[in-house]
C-alpha cells in the first residue's frame, strides 16, 4: 500500500502521552504540514498557537476540563507537552472546514513523525473567554479568531491502538 494512505490509516487517537518535550524540529514539521491545507478560496484564514510552554499548557487543560464539566484534577490533554491551537477567521464562512483540515493535516503528520495526538475539543469556548482573547492580543493577533480545535502532541505512551471497524453503511458507487 502507499505509504502515505497506510499512514493515514495507522494513524489514532492518543489518549496517553509521556511527558517529555518534542524537539521543536519535528514541531514545526508538524505545523508546516497543516499550513499546507486545502483552503476555502485560498484565503489561508487559519492561525496556529504553538503552546509548549508547560504553565500556558496546564492553564488552557484547566480550563477545558471546567468547559467541559469534569473533575478538576482530569486533564483533557492527557498529559501530552504540546497543544497546537487551531484557530479561524471568525467572519469566514468556511471557517470550520479550513481549520477541520489544518488539524487533520498535522495528525497525520505527527503519526509520520512517530508522534502521537489527538484532537482536543472547546477551543471555541476558550477563545470566548476574555482570558483567551487577552492572549490573542498579547500575541499581536488582531481581528476576531474563532477556536476550532486542539492538535495535543507527545510521544504516546504504551501501543498506539487499533482502529475500530468501519461501518459497513457508509460508501455508495454509482457506475
Ligand atoms: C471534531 C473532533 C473532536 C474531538 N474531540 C475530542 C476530545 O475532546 N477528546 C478526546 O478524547 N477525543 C476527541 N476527539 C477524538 C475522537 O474521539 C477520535 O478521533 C475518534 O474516537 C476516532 O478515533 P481515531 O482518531 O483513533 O480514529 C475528537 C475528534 C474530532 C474529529
Amino acid at each position: 500500500m502507499n505509504s502515505i494512505i497506510e499512514n493515514m490509516k495507522t494513524r489514532r487517537s492518543i489518549r496517553k502521552f509521556k511527558g517529555d518535550m518534542i524537539p521543536r524540529d519535528s514541531i514545526e514539521q508538524i505545523i508546516e504540514a497543516g499550513l499546507y491545507a486545502a483552503n476555502g478560496k485560498g484565503k489561508q484564514a487559519t492561525k496556529i498557537i504553538a503552546v509548549t510552554n508547560k504553565e500556558l499548557r496546564d492553564k488552557i487543560s484547566k480550563s477545558n476540563c471546567e468547559i467541559g464539566g469534569w473533575q478538576q484534577d482530569f486533564d483533557p490533554f492527557y498529559g501530552a507537552p504540546v497543544i497546537l491551537i487551531v484557530l479561524a477567521d471568525a467572519t469566514w464562512r468556511n471557517r470550520v472546514y479550513d481549520g477541520s483540515l489544518v488539524l487533520g493535516n498535522m495528525m497525520n503528520a505527527a503519526h509520520a513523525l512517530n508522534i502521537g495526538s489527538i484532537w482536543i475539543h472547546r477551543a471555541k469556548e476558550e477563545f470566548e473567554m476574555p482570558e483567551y482573547k487577552e492572549l490573542l492580543k498579547e500575541l499581536g493577533i488582531e481581528g476576531e479568531w474563532e477556536g476550532v480545535g486542539h492538535c495535543a502532541l507527545g510521544y504516546v505512551d504504551g501501543e498506539i491502538p487499533k482502529a475500530a471497524k468501519r461501518n459497513e453503511d457508509r460508501v455508495y458507487w454509482v457506475e
